[in-house]
Order: structure tokens, then C-alpha cells, then sequence
């Protein structure tokens, strides 16, 4: 779709679901923000100092925000923290956590640390093929003591794309908090946060936002909690009117931005800046359609030539996200083989081998090059040999 926007490794990338890969206006920012560096020391802090609130204008649009809901900030778990110490007051019977058995395992550490605090208890619903969760059962554990939930938007594994708008309804007529990890969907998948009613969210944009290794992450939070005060605070969420004039007495920024801690990494948002600049010369509706377009192909070219791997992610396209998800018992090795081909995949214990067909940069041939070495790879049985060396994250 916009290959010529990127800079594109050597070989076959299909593990944009894991680290995007480097827009050439990411490089370009990053040294334009060096120079500055370079050239006004810390005088640079007069054009860096609202650096992250510029960029929530392009957030919104990802996320389908109001500029004020979001702000580019922290990491995925860091962000969760910072909303939880807000949000999660347990009162009375309405006091526990709901997440699922297929998180990611970071938020779990984090609501776990927080029901702990509170003495209350963190429900996991479970998967009952190990893969993916049913609806109804998300909606059972929707109950009466529940004060907050957290669900993937699509879960990392399977891809597995979770009916975001009718889930949020069911918990906000059961008066229940409900947050979004939208770490594999932003910018693979349009979203409406706010006219979903979403209560907060929190997503990277290391996967499909290509903003590079670490990049900081994204948190939404609908304008209805704007008058709470963070249970977190730092100087970088003061109200920037006021910041320098280093009072004691903490007055929040109106919105996401009060939300932020410290001094923001500028090379960092630098990246994150060149890369949300790809996001203005297409439509999200495009890039989903795109995706999708290639993910269906590429399921059904395994299923033509690969039976042996079993397709794990949902075919219905409302149900899957940017991803696919393919099950075999050797998937370590044929992960570990594909990429002594050049073909850079992605590998989930203990069994799942993922590919991202990522529309802004993936090919149908860089597809069918793939499907075609795992044939090889699985009839001549050449990835038995490849040593089990490195980790294939
Ligand atoms: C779904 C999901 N949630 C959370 C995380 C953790 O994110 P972070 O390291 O930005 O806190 C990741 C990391 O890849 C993830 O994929």
C-alpha cells in the first residue's frame, strides 16, 4: 500500500505484529530532533516541551478519540498502572477484577498487583480451547461485584478480534469500568473509543504504528473521568500553563495529558512523530480492508498448500485482527528455519507460528514466497536441522 514510505529489511518481514518496521519519516524526525539537540542544547526544550501533546491529534484519529481522551506516554503496562491507580476504587460488593486467561502476561502482573492492594480478587476467563474466548463467557463474568474489566481488543496469539462495541456496552449497563489493551489492533484496525463509550485504553505503537523498539506507548481516557485527579502524579502532567512555576501543589492538565509522569524521552517521540505522518496519507478504513484482504489470502494458501498447520485465527473478518495464527507441533523449529531463509515470522510457545501481512508494507508474492519454503521446509523436513539456537520472539 505504501511500501515507498518504509525501509524495508533485508528478505521476507512478516513480524510487524511484533516490531513494526522503519518508516523513512521516523529516521528523518529523529535526526531532525538530534540536530536540534545539537544546535540549541537545552534552548531545544522551548519547541520539545508540548512534543507529546502535538501528536495526540494523529492518536485520536488511530484511536477514534478526541485529542484531549489521548496522549502518547509510558508503555502498555506503565499506562495500565497509572489508569488503575485512578479508576479501581473498589467499594462495597462491587469490588473485583475481571481479565482474561490469554493476556498478555504484563497486564495480568499489573491488575494482580492491584487487587492485591485492595484485597479483592482478579478473575481470569478461561479459554476453553487454550486459543479463544467466547463471548457469552465474557459476558458471564460480567457480574454484579465487578468493578473494573480488561480485555485485548485482539488477542495476541490467535488474533482473535473481540466484538469491542458490544462488549463495552454489556459492561456499561452493568455499571462496570471497561478498559482496552488495543496493543494489536491500533493501526491495523479503525476504532470508535469514544463513541463506543470505552472508559480508558492503553496500546503501544511499536507493532503496527512503527514508531520503533520501546516506543512510547498510548493511553485513552474518555473525557466523562476528566475530573478525577491521576492516582499518579509527576511534574510532566501538571498543567503546562502552570509547570514552571514548580508550586507543590499538583493541578492536573485538563485531559489525557495529566496523565503523563516524568520529562518525556523527545528521540523517542521523535520516531513516534515521523511514523503517525505514514497515518496521514491513507485511511484507516483503507489499511483495514487492505488487511484484511491479505490476511484472507494467506489463510487460504495454507489451506490450499499447508495442511499440515492449522489456521487458529477466525475467519469471519469482523472476528480477526492483523495477524494469523498457525498451529504445529514443530513451530519453534519451522519459525527458526524460516528465518535462516530470510523470512522473518514470529513464534509464540508452544506451538504458534504468526504472520503479520502488514498492509502499509506486505506483499500477496512475499505470501506466496512464504508459503512455498514452508511447503519445502515441511517435505524435504530441512527444519528438523536447524539448531534450536537464539529465542525466536
Ligand atoms: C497485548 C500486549 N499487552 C501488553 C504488552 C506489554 O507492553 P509494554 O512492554 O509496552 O508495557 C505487549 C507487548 O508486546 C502486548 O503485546
Amino acid at each position: 500500500m505504501r511500501r515507498d514510505l518504509f525501509a524495508m529489511p533485508p528478505g521476507i518481514y512478516l513480524d510487524g505484529n511484533s516490531l513494526g518496521v522503519m518508516p523513512h519519516a521516523a529516521r528523518a524526525a529523529v535526526l531532525r530532533r538530534l540536530d536540534e539537540w545539537q544546535r540549541d542544547a537545552v534552548s531545544g526544550w522551548d519547541h520539545w516541551f508540548e512534543l507529546a501533546e502535538t501528536l495526540s491529534p494523529a492518536l485520536a484519529r488511530l484511536v477514534g478519540a478526541r485529542s484531549n481522551e489521548v496522549i502518547a506516554t509510558g508503555s502498555i503496562t506503565a499506562n495500565l498502572h497509572a489508569l488503575l491507580a485512578t479508576l479501581y476504587r473498589p467499594e462495597g460488593a462491587r469490588r473485583h477484577l475481571v481479565a482474561t486467561a490469554l493476556d498478555f502476561p504484563s497486564d495480568v502482573y499489573a491488575l494482580h498487583a492491584w487487587a492485591e492492594r485492595f484485597g479483592a480478587e482478579l478473575r481470569l476467563i478461561p479459554a476453553r480451547d487454550g486459543q479463544t474466548l467466547r463471548e457469552e463467557e465474557i459476558r458471564a463474568a460480567l457480574t454484579d461485584d465487578v468493578a473494573l474489566v480488561l480485555l485485548p481488543t485482539v488477542l495476541y496469539r490467535s488474533g482473535a478480534l473481540l466484538d469491542v462495541p458490544g462488549l463495552t456496552r454489556a459492561a456499561r449497563e452493568r455499571g462496570i469500568l471497561i478498559g482496552w489493551d488495543a496493543a494489536h489492533s491500533v493501526g491495523s484496525v479503525p476504532h470508535e473509543l469514544h463513541d463506543w463509550g470505552a472508559d480508558f485504553a492503553v496500546w503501544c505503537h511499536y507493532k503496527y504504528v512503527n514508531a520503533g523498539p520501546g516506543a512510547p506507548g498510548g493511553l485513552y481516557l474518555h473525557e466523562r473521568h476528566h475530573h478525577l485527579v491521576p492516582g499518579l502524579r509527576g511534574w510532566w502532567g501538571h498543567d503546562k500553563a502552570t509547570q514552571f512555576e514548580m508550586a507543590h501543589t499538583f493541578r492536573p492538565a485538563a485531559g489525557a495529558g495529566a496523565y503523563q509522569l516524568g520529562t518525556p524521552p523527545i528521540l523517542a517521540l521523535a520516531a513516534l512523530e515521523g511514523a503517525l505522518s505514514v497515518f496521514d496519507t491513507v485511511e484507516l478504513a483503507e489499511v483495514r480492508a487492505r488487511s484484511l484482504e491479505l490476511t484472507a489470502y494467506l489463510m487460504a494458501l495454507v489451506e490450499r498448500h499447508l495442511p499440515e498447520l492449522r489456521v487458529v485465527t477466525p475467519r469471519e473478518p469482523t472476528r480477526r485482527g492483523g495477524h494469523v495464527a498457525l498451529a504445529h507441533p514443530q513451530a519453534h523449529a519451522l519459525s527458526l528455519a524460516l528465518r535462516a531463509r530470510g523470512i522473518t515470522p514470529d513464534f509464540r510457545a508452544p506451538d504458534i507460528l504468526r504472520l503479520a501481512p502488514v498492509a502499509l508494507y506486505n506483499t500477496e508474492a512475499e505470501l506466496e514466497t512464504t508459503v512455498q519454503v514452508l511447503r519445502e521446509l515441511l517435505d524435504t523436513g530441512a527444519y528438523r536441522a536447524v539448531e534450536a539456537a537464539g529465542r525466536v520472539t
